[in-house]
This record gives structure tokens, sequence and C-alpha cells, in this order.
């Protein structure tokens, strides 16, 4: 049996923006988000030291899905929340949130990053240090108004690094052979060919679906991976993952990358054109059906 271990944390809006409305936007701020193609910039206060984490996405990132998806004082998720960008960009934007990881370093370095902050936070944003396959036993159902995140894209970490993406004379920095991957709990989906990954994440997110409200947005952000010199399009993984889930595809959006790329070698050329991976990224928006 389940065992309960619900957190007594608000979810209704806070804010006099009409009910009907699925956020705070302007018609002129909405109107922006309308570009499948989204770019954003890191931060003073973004983590890019591979060493504290190896996969961070910036703040900016989940900060544009909490404004397009939900209203202030509502409830935002992240089920793989590494070291809380997403529970950041909730206390910036006056939601609440919770950020679950299996790794506890990482959590308390979200914890660190929360604490941080000076300004005045009328919502509540909590970490807990647990395998998302439990998140069901923290939240009460139809509570959530966003869900959030970046997963591991399968086993890709589980391999030395060659910074292929780099200029020769770069390639050779502080992490080069080093493997970095989240941890080798068997349970992290970081570890997990893919076949089990999507397994896994179907099992995570048919949890989660119940504490969704009607039509609340699940956001998904992954890039597809080479492995033994096949192209794995772990983004089709996720997608029939989300979807045996019972959630439904609303939208692809591209993270275009290019403006943080630098230093980047010619690899492939003249006889073996491979785009470069660091371009872009998925962001896959799905929603909980009627
Ligand atoms: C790509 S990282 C997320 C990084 C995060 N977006 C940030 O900006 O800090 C994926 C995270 O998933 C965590 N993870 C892997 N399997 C998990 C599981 N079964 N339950 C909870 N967390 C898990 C890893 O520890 C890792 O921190």
């Amino acid at each position: 049996m389940m065992e309960n271990k619900k957190l007594n944390i608000a979810y209704k809006k806070t804010c006099d923006c009409q009910p009907n409305h699925i956020n705070c936007l302007t018609a002129k701020e909405w109107v922006k988000s309308q570009v499948g193609i989204w770019e954003f910039f890191y931060e003073k206060r973004d983590i890019r030291d591979k060493s504290i984490h190896p996969a961070v996405f910036p703040i900016a990132l989940p900060a544009k899905c909490i404004e397009l998806f939900t209203h202030k004082g509502e409830l935002v998720i992240d089920p793989f929340a590494g070291i809380g960008s997403t529970l950041v960009a909730a206390q910036d934007l006056q939601r609440n949130a919770v950020g679950f990881d299996l790794n506890e370093r990482y959590i308390e370095h979200a914890k660190k990053r929360l604490s941080q902050t000076r300004l005045e936070n009328s919502a509540q944003q909590v970490l807990i240090n647990d395998d998302s396959i439990n998140i069901p036993m923290y939240l009460e159902k139809e509570t959530v108004a966003l869900c959030v995140t970046s997963p591991p894209y399968a086993h890709m970490l589980n391999k030395p690094r060659l910074n292929k993406s780099m200029r020769a004379d770069k390639r050779n920095n502080k992490h080069y052979n080093e493997v970095q991957q989240y941890s080798d709990n068997p349970r992290d989906l970081g570890t997990m060919n893919h076949d089990d990954y999507a397994n896994a994440l179907t099992e995570i997110y048919k949890g989660i679906l119940p504490l969704m409200k009607p039509r609340a947005h699940c956001v998904i952000n992954v890039n597809d991976v080479w492995w033994e010199n096949k192209r794995i399009p772990t983004h089709i993984y996720v997608v029939n993952a989300l979807e045996k889930a019972g959630f439904a595809l609303r939208n692809v959006l591209v993270w275009d990358k290019r403006n943080l790329v630098n230093g980047v070698g010619i690899f492939g050329w003249p006889n073996n054109y491979i785009k470069l991976g660091a371009t872009f990224e998925y962001i896959l928006d799905f929603w909980k059906p009627d």
C-alpha cells in the first residue's frame, strides 16, 4: 500500500484574471509565445559548472512555461528537478512548486539556491529527495497546473565525455573522458537503455496524470542522442511514453541554442555530414485531455 506523505501546499490562483484564461499574460505577451522557436539566455544565477550538475537548463526555460501555462498562486511540479532551476523560476513568479530528485546532493544544492533570494515570496517551493514514481504519495488529485522538467536523456551521460562539438584545441578540458552521469542508482533514468527508459517514464507519468487539473500542461525538454554510432530519437520515445500514460501531445517547440554555441569545431567534413547536436533541443508540450 502507498504511504501517505501528503504536503500541505496551496494550489489555487491568487490573481484576479478571468478564471477561463490559462495564464496571466496580456494579448501582446501571448503573441510572442506563438512563435514555435524559443531562445533563452543564461543569467548570473544559472549554474553552468558541470561538476555541480552535468545538465542544467536555464531558469528562463521553466519561467516561460510557468508564465504561459499557470496563474500566480497555482502549483507547478518538476519530477526531475536536479538543482532546482524550475523552483527558482517558480519563486520569481510567485507560484507554488514541488521538485523531486533521486540525488540528495542535488536537492541540497537546490535548497541552497532557493534560500539565496531576497525577493518577497508569497508562494512556497518544496524540494523532495525521492524517486518520482512516488509523486502520488505527496500531492492531492487535480491540484497541479503545470508539470515541467528536463528528464535524463536515457543513458546518454553513461559514457566518457569526448567534447566532440568543441574545437580540437578546446576539447581536452577538465571534463574530457569523464563519465558525468547523475548517479549509479538503477532507478535513475540516466542509467537506462531507451526501452527501459520509456517504460519508466510511462509509469511515472501515469502516477502524475490524476494529480493534474483538467487540461493542465506537461512540458518536457529533451534532446536526441548518438549511441554506438546510431542516432536515437529520444523525443519519439518520450512522446510514445507520455501518450501511453494518457497525456496528449499539443505542440512541438524547438529550443534554438545557436546563441549558446561557441568555439565549435568542424566535424564530419568532408565525408560524413552530422549536424551539431548542440544547436537545438525539443520542448514537447502535452496536456491532460478531457
Ligand atoms: C537533466 S537533469 C534535470 C536538471 C534540472 N532541469 C536543473 O536545471 O537543475 C535530470 C535529473 O533527473 C534525476 N533523476 C533521474 N532519475 C530519477 C528518478 N527516478 N526520480 C527522480 N529523479 C531522477 C537526476 O538525478 C537528474 O538530476
